[in-house]
């Protein structure tokens, strides 16, 4: 959610933005002039908005920013973040900064991986009507409703996998006829395949038996006895990796390796 803290841009503000054209959009169904360059989020500050609620990341990764927006002569409902979506003439747009989903409540650690764990907290996955609209609805071009699907034939794993790029911004939720909360229901399918399904990685048991070896646990011994200020100094010093390294690299010194 945003407030607005001041009016839109003077003629003084238009001025400055001498070298870059600016165009009409209709914030909440008010006229704003902006920058032709600006993402939706920028040019809604541009115009005076100030985010309190709706804006995170700024890098598409949150799904704090979810916006619906429609052009003119054009039927189309367009959805997209406004921290990534780039203004067009005479948009009409909102953001849907939190749009109402139940999460069911269990306790993981009892679940089983087994499909009907999820039919049982979720029976509305039964509700989906095949309507796709979810998967149009989508920025993160996950298809929504295969998630939906893969999970009513039981397939976590094809769910989870699916679903992977959903930074639950509610979008498809909003649309969805079927009224399921689908990027809770996904969620759980991916709790589910990590916790219980997929297979243990043999690096990471090895990682886990170096970080109880002696060594490392004396190690960490002497950085907890540490001030915070020794502890900056130690973090500041440290080797950081190089830009543009492969993944193999490693620090030379091996003090805390
Ligand atoms: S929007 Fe809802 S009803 Fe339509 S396909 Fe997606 S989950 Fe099913
Ligand atoms: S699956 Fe739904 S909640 Fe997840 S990113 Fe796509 S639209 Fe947003
Ligand atoms: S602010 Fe995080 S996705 Fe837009």
């Amino acid at each position: 959610m945003s407030t607005k803290s001041r009016q839109g841009p003077s003629q003084k503000e238009e001025n400055i933005s001498h070298n870059v054209r600016l165009i009409p959009v209709y914030i909440m169904g008010k006229r704003y002039l902006v920058p032709e360059t600006l993402t939706i989020m920028k040019a809604m500050e541009y115009a005076g908005y100030r985010f309190i609620r709706g804006c995170g990341c700024r890098g598409g990764i949150c799904g704090a920013c979810a916006t619906v927006y429609r052009k003119p002569g054009d039927y189309h409902i367009y959805i997209g973040l406004a921290c990534q979506t780039v203004v067009e003439p005479d948009m009409y747009l909102t953001q849907i900064p939190f749009y109402p989903a139940n999460r069911a409540r269990y306790d993981f650690a009892r679940l089983s991986a087994k499909p009907e764990e999820i039919f049982k907290l979720y029976p509305e996955v039964f509700r989906c009507l095949a309507c796709n609209t979810c998967t149009k609805s989508c920025p993160m071009d996950v298809p929504v409703m295969d998630v939906i699907s893969a999970i009513k034939q039981g397939n976590i794993e094809k769910a989870a996998r699916l679903s992977f790029s959903c930074i639950q911004c509610g979008l498809c939720v909003s649309r969805c006829m079927g009224e399921l909360p689908q990027y809770h229901i996904a969620q759980l399918a991916r709790r589910i395949y990590g916790s219980k399904i997929a297979p243990r990685a043999p690096h990471l048991a090895q990682a886990v038996e170096k970080a109880n070896s002696e060594g490392c646990q004396e190690t960490l011994k002497k950085l907890m006895k540490l001030e915070e200020k020794e502890l900056r100094n130690v973090y500041q010093a440290r080797e950081i990796e190089p830009e543009m390294v492969g993944e193999d690299w490693t620090p030379a010194g091996r003090d805390y390796l």
